[in-house]
């Protein structure tokens, strides 16, 4: 396939609508683990722009950074730990509107205002977290919840 990505215009969801069968082009028969969460990393930031969207991979007892698009960020975060480290712990979606309200946030930048984690899960254990941060507060809601979690499903 031809490797660019039709811009969706429109609502959040028609965003997603457009972005999510791209994607699905994008890692169906490339069964490498690096270059399909790089190209999901890469859709999502050109599709939204956001500031910051990457994977962390857990390994022994962290999470370690993994592919990403955005400004350098912090390389390794424990269990329980900040909205990823939480995130893993629970197995479950976290949206945070505002990441200063959010008890033990990791700060990786400054710049950051709001962030959603989705867990990635195989055999009932959480192998990976997408970190999703915006320079803009309340920046996501159900809607990211819902169409991030089918885009994970795709490599989980
Ligand atoms: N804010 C995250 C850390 C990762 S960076 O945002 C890229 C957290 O609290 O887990």
């Amino acid at each position: 396939m031809a490797e660019d990505l039709h811009i969706g215009r429109g609502s959040k969801e028609e965003q997603y609508l457009s972005l999510i069968p791209q994607i699905k082009g994008l890692v169906n028969g490339e069964t490498d683990l690096v270059a399909n969460l790089a190209n999901i990393a890469a859709a999502l930031k050109e599709q939204f722009d956001f500031f910051w969207v990457g994977f962390y991979l857990v390994k022994a007892e962290e999470l370690v950074l993994g592919p990403f698009q955005g400004p350098v960020a912090c390389t390794r975060i424990r269990k329980g730990r900040g909205v990823c480290g939480t995130s893993w712990d629970q197995a479950n979606t976290i949206i945070v509107p505002d990441v200063e309200k959010f008890p033990g946030h990791i700060a990786c930048s400054s710049i950051s205002k709001s962030e959603i984690v989705v867990p990635l899960i195989k055999d009932n254990a959480v192998w990976a977290v997408l970190d999703v941060d915006s320079d803009h507060y309340n920046s996501f809601d159900e809607t990211d919840a819902r169409f991030l979690e089918q885009i994970v499903a795709l490599i989980s």
